[in-house]
């Protein structure tokens, strides 16, 4: 098999499977929102830490990164990342657009929508980085998953200004 994987959240700087080509890319029409809630990493039952998901915005476009996989390997990196995105996330298709020229391919994407058991919705980013900076689950601080994500997409010189912002407030860098 061959196709590719799109990573918005901890797939962007943590992806944990092999592959064989990585580049940047955006979706189209989604905008990356700290409005899931993480009861399996970044935070623990009746605990939440957040993590990220996707919501539709027109006219937001969302920049993560593509992994391509290839080969044999293809089904049971799904099936560990079906086992790894548990917590409230499907996984649906959508158009890849990649910052390099060349044609936008369709690649699978990881969305908890607002139907499942641990979407925790919006809130004042202040409440956000308060709930973020309390949080730890299996996987860790919640604080790391913001600000490595924050890093990531620095790295990538792409713009957020939702996670910059919350990155900032973490660090008690930003506006209360
Ligand atoms: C993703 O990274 O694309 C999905 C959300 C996450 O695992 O943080």
């Amino acid at each position: 098999m061959s196709a590719w994987i799109f990573g918005y959240g901890s797939l962007v700087w943590r992806p944990d499977f092999p592959y064989v080509e990585r580049r940047i890319a955006a979706i189209d029409g989604w905008a990356r929102r700290f409005w899931q809630g993480s009861t399996d990493h970044r935070g623990v039952p009746g605990d939440p830490g957040r993590v990220v998901t996707l919501v539709r915005e027109n006219g937001a476009r969302c920049w993560g990164r593509a992994y391509r996989i290839e080969g044999g390997d293809g089904e049971a990196i799904l099936e560990r990342l079906a086992h790894r995105e548990k917590g409230g996330y499907d996984r649906i298709v959508l158009d890849l657009h990649f910052a390099a020229p060349g044609a936008p391919a369709r690649g699978f994407v990881y969305f908890a929508n607002p139907r499942n058991p641990n979407w925790l919705g919006p809130a004042p980013l202040a409440d956000i980085a308060r709930q973020v900076r309390r949080s730890h689950g299996p996987s860790g601080a919640n604080v790391e998953y913001v600000l490595e994500l924050a890093g990531a997409l620095r790295e990538m010189e792409v713009e957020d200004a939702h996670v910059f912002a919350l990155a900032d407030l973490v660090k008690g860098e930003g506006a209360p």
